[in-house]
Order: C-alpha cells, then structure tokens, then sequence
C-alpha cells in the first residue's frame, strides 16, 4: 500500500466534513463561463506522475469553481440527487473494495445484499409482495429495460433473435407530460419515434385515459401492434399523476405492458398516507424509482421492480463459457437483470441509508419536505402577483410571477425566464424552469437533506424581492 494513503485518506476525509459543514458558502449554481475549466487542464497528460498535495490543491482553485453544489440547501433546481453521511460511508467503502459484481460469484455479500435491500424496498413502499427487483444505474436505464422486456415478450423472443420483422410494427404510449427517457427507450428499443404516441392530459396534467384507449383502438384498426403504456407517478415538469387505476384497466383490456415510471416521486410512497397512488397496481408490469433522487442515496442508484423475473433475465441472459458459475440455481446474477455485464455495488449506501435513519426516520424528513412544500404553495397562493401552475401535492412547487402590468404569456414567459436568470445569477439559490400549457412555469423543489425552513423562506423572500425589481 502506498505509505501515505492513510495521511493522504484522513486529509480529503478532513475536507469533505469542511465542506459539508460550510457548503453554503459557495454559490449554489457554477457560475463560470463556458470553456474556463477546459482551459485551464493541460492539452496532454502528465508522463510522470505528480504529488497528491498538486492535485488537491487542483482540485480546489481549478476543479470546485465549475461545480455546482447539489447538496446546498438552497438547490431547488431539476429534482434534487440527495445525499447523505450513511450513503458517502458506504460510497467511501464501496470505493475502497473496488469490486465488479456482476455474478454472484464476483461478490456473494453485493448479489446477497441487493436481494436483501430489493426487499426491503418493495416492504417500504407497499409494493407486491411476489415483486422482485434489480438496481440500475438510472430510470432511463430502468425504463429501457422495461421496454425491452416488453418487446421481447410481445414476440416470443424472436426479435432477439433474427431482428426487427415487417409484421412488428409496435406503438408505445405515455403522456405529452412524460420524461424524455421513455422517448430515449423507444428510439434505442428500435420502436421508432413516429410509434412513440404522445397522450393528451387534463388540467391537472395527468394522462387523459379515455384518449389512450381511443388512441390504442385508432392504431390497432390501422395494422399497428399497442405494445406498452408509461404511465408517470410524478411527472418531472410537475410532479403530475397519470391515473394508474383506469390506464391500468386500458392496459389490460387490450393486452398491453404497462410500466410505472416514479422517478422521483416514488419516494413519497415511503409514507402510508400517499399509498393509494399504487391503487392499480394489479395491471402494472414494472415500476422504478430512483433512491438517488430524494431517498438520500448517493446518485447512482436506480430500484427497478418486475412482477415477472423470469421474462426479464429471458430478455437479457447471455451466458458464454468464460461467465459460466456453478452456483446458478441458488442465487441471482444480476448481470442477467439489465443491460450492462459490469456492476458497482449500489446495495451497500441503500444498506447504510436505511439503517442509519430507519423507514420512520426516513418517513419524518419526506414528510418535512412535503410539508415546506405545503408551506410555500400557501405563501404563494396570498399573493396576487404569483401563480400557481399546476397542483402541488408534494414538495415541487411549479409557479410564475403575474404582475397586473405585464399581459400575455408570451411577456410574461420572458419576465419569468429573466426572473430565474437574475436569481441563479446570486449564487443564492437554484432554480430551473419548464413549459405548463405554453406557460413557463419556474419549478422550487424542497427535497434536500440539509434544507430547513430558512432556507425556503429566504428563497421566497428573494423570488417575491426579485420580481418586484423586475417589474419596476
Ligand atoms: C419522471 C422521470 N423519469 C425519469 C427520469 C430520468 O432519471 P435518470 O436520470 O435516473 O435516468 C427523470 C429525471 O429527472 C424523471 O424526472
């Protein structure tokens, strides 16, 4: 071993508790210019090596500039990737044992403990006991596997074996609300844009079911084949709930797949009281959430949930001499649940996450979040001169800034877009933005670990002081 890994170890541990405990120091957004990292790295690699004190000292003035801090309180921006000091332990561990679990065999305790942690997440959010579930990287990666599957099974495995025939002529449903991801899945599952079909929602944002099934009835009439529907439990623009109950009786009433896409919002399931999103559960094929979101987990770490685990491993094994174990009737290899051969051991942060703060633990800062959510959209909802834009159920809080002077969403898309420039601008605070009905709508999202109620005021006070400038 290097003799000074211990010092050097003990050093970088030293600075990450620094900059926890001082990460409101620093503005929450990067603000550097395009190109100002690049350069400052020199073209070509060192061809001897350099000491641990140079990179450090690189890493400060060169490399912590161009970052933006997504554990600050004050990041409200996308959905938040939350961490916390049980998941950093086991990322430290994890990193240290530097192993590739992709069979059983490479790491009986990784494959053991993510069967384990599956479990353990499937009891937390109420989903079917007989589920088995898998981590993947991301939900982009859940979703895709999701469609593959669905492929796969649709044509008997054939397309896996001889390809694409002219008689797959395959359509996928979601919402015009859904992630791009579910489009990615299409385009990579050879699907097609164009059989991509893009349902309509209702005022709340959420898939019209009477659309889909008008629409699925259109293609069958028109030689299509209704392969699957996506249905979001929390869409990312906001946090909008695709009625699972009546999709789900679409979905089987015309023998399509249906996969829920929860992301983000899967988390809120933790709590009893947001159990009856999964009412409908019964027709629903595959489900993911993402515990790198909100669940304090560090990114990367993706729960993917299969009714059937057998349709997927069918999808996905491949099994050539050299991978060949003796152990395969008694245990998972989970390089046969998903895309990649090669996997990092994700279940250790799940393990520590959950076991540091227990599932009421767990319940009581998802349950804090929401109730900030809460807070802000009633502070809001005084105001004369703010609007909300679409419902707030959670912790995502989609709103504009209306003054009586400006008419016309075209103006006030422009004011509000300025009004999130001049905020991210501060370093203070981070926010990003989406479209609602062609509104612009600015998106606060409270889901950080560290973020108190002062520092959702504080936002609240600049965003109200902001807006008035502006108008002004
Ligand atoms: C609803 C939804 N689905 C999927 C994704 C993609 O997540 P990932 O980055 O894990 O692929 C997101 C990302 O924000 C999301 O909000």
């Amino acid at each position: 071993m290097d003799p000074e890994f211990r010092a050097h170890a003990h050093e970088i541990v030293d600075w990450i508790a620094d900059y926890l405990e001082g990460i409101e120091r620093y503005p929450v957004a990067s603000q550097v210019q395009p190109g100002r990292i690049r350069t400052q790295i020199p073209d070509s690699p060192p061809l001897t090596g350099e000491p641990f004190d140079a990179l450090l000292n690189d890493f400060k003035s060169i490399i912590l500039p161009g970052m933006t801090h997504w554990q600050h309180p004050s990041f409200f921006a996308y959905f938040p990737a939350n961490s916390s000091p049980p998941s950093i332990y086991a990322e430290m561990l994890t990193a240290a044992l530097g192993a590739q679990c992709m069979s059983w065999i490479t790491s009986p305790s990784a494959a053991e403990l993510e069967e384990r942690m599956m479990q353990w997440l499937r009891e937390m959010l109420g989903l079917p006991a007989a589920w088995e579930g898998v981590i993947q990287d991301t939900a982009s990666t859940s979703t895709l596997c999701s469609l593959l599957t669905a492929r796969e099974e649709r044509s008997r495995h054939e397309i896996n074996r001889r390809g694409f025939s002219p008689a797959d002529t395959f359509t996928v449903y979601c919402s015009v609300e859904a992630h791009s991801s579910v489009e990615k899945a299409v385009r990579i599952a050879g699907i097609g844009r164009e059989n991509l079909r893009k349902i309509d929602v209702d005022e709340a944002f959420a898939m019209r079911p009477d659309i889909l099934e008008r629409r699925i009835e259109q293609d069958k009439g028109a030689g299509f084949v209704p392969l699957c529907v996506i249905d979001a439990l929390g869409t990312t623009g906001s946090t909008a709930v695709d009625p699972l109950k009546e999709i789900g009786a679409v979905a089987k009433r015309h023998g399509l797949w249906l996969h829920v896409d929860a992301a983000f919002a899967g988390t809120a399931l933790i709590l009893p009281e947001f159990r009856h999103l999964l009412d409908g559960m019964e027709s629903v094929d595959t489900f993911v959430f993402n515990p790198h979101k909100w669940m304090f987990t560090n990114f990367d770490c993706s729960a993917y949930f299969v009714r059937d685990r057998e349709a997927l491993v069918r999808t996905f094994e491949i099994l050539p001499e050299y991978l060949k174990t003796r152990e395969k009737q008694h245990v998972n290899n989970y390089r046969d649940w998903g895309i990649q051969l090669g996997r990092r051991f994700r279940a250790l942060k799940l393990w520590f996450v959950i076991r540091t703060y227990g599932v009421e633990g767990i319940r009581s800062m998802v349950r804090e979040h929401i109730r900030m959510g809460q807070e802000l959209r009633q502070a809001m909802e005084k105001e004369p001169d703010f609007e909300i834009l679409a419902p707030v159920w959670c912790n995502v809080v989609c709103f504009r800034y209306k003054p009586v002077s400006v008419h016309g969403d075209g103006q006030l898309n422009s004011l509000n877009m300025e009004l999130m420039d001049r905020l991210n601008a501060t370093g203070r605070l981070y926010l990003t933005h989406t479209k609602l009905n062609g509104r612009t709508a600015l998106r606060l999202v409270i889901g950080q670990t560290s973020v108190e109620r002062r520092h959702v005021a504080a936002a609240w006070d600049s965003i109200r002081r902001t807006a008035r400038e502006l108008s002004s």
